[in-house]
């Protein structure tokens, strides 16, 4: 982890929770309150239903909310959708932009991730904009391509001024239980920090850089311990309290 970057572990709930699941945040908000301090800044996306309840109950413990997802306008006849706006006035401080679930079930393209993300930092969002390959990719060597052209085109101007968060996700490694190797991780995370360099400069040098797909208590130690890797998103394990609290404590 490189040490001038404060690291941030983001939950991803994805379509889970209901008023219920107030019951799970509660107890991870006792266990970072009650033992040692996080070393991580903490961060709750639930669905858009349990954002403001979320985000009410997380404030005392420190936890933030996030969105998984907004609308490239501000407002207008968009049934359905969400202006980051909105996920602001509900007590958001970040939102997810780009998860690969939405660019395969919705034909998310990097210009429309872009533009959400422009709109995410517009409402003073912080935006945590998805790139991954496929295993097909993978397996035919275009990973590194793929995730170069998806961050080139997904990533705004306005990162150069404004803090973004990206975060590496392979999508065969989402929920599946595996993950790359140690030393893949370490490489696809230094060609995006060297790129992320190029276009931008010294704030390149900072911006977060998450790692994503299958990070579990298990694991969870070794990979946040992998040079440019300033956090993790967590998907299945951030919907117990108890392995949520163990992945942060890794940091
Ligand atoms: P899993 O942790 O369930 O693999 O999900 C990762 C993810 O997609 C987080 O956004």
């Amino acid at each position: 982890m490189t040490t001038t970057i404060s690291p941030l572990i983001a939950g991803n709930w994805k379509m889970n929770g209901t008023r219920g699941a107030l019951d799970e945040l509660q107890a991870l908000a006792d266990m970072l309150t009650t033992g040692e301090a996080p070393r991580a800044i903490v961060v709750v996306c639930p669905p858009a239903t349990m954002l403001a309840a979320v985000a009410r109950q997380g404030a005392t413990s420190g936890i933030q909310a996030g969105g998984q997802d907004c609308h490239a306008a501000a407002s207008g006849a968009h049934t359905g959708d969400i202006a980051a706006g909105m996920l602001a006035d509900a007590g958001a401080q970040y939102v997810i932009v780009g998860h690969s679930e939405r660019r395969a079930d919705h034909g998310e393209t990097d210009d429309q991730v872009r533009a959400k993300a422009e709109a995410a930092i517009g409402a003073g969002l912080k935006p945590i904009i998805c790139v991954g390959e496929t295993e097909a990719q993978r397996d035919s060597g275009q990973a590194d391509s793929v995730v170069a052209s998806q961050l080139a085109g997904s990533v705004p101007d306005a990162a150069g001024q404004h803090e973004v968060i990206v975060a590496y996700e392979p999508v065969w490694a989402i929920g599946t239980g595996r993950t790359p190797t140690n030393d893949d991780i370490a490489s696809m995370h230094a060609s995006i920090r060297r790129q992320l360099v190029d276009r931008f400069g010294d704030k390149g040098q900072v911006i977060r850089i998450l790692y994503g797909g299958s990070l579990k208590p298990q694991n969870a130690r070794e990979i946040l311990a992998v040079e440019h890797v300033n956090g993790g998103l967590v998907g299945g394990a951030s919907l117990l309290a108890k392995d949520f609290y163990t992945i942060i404590s890794a940091v």
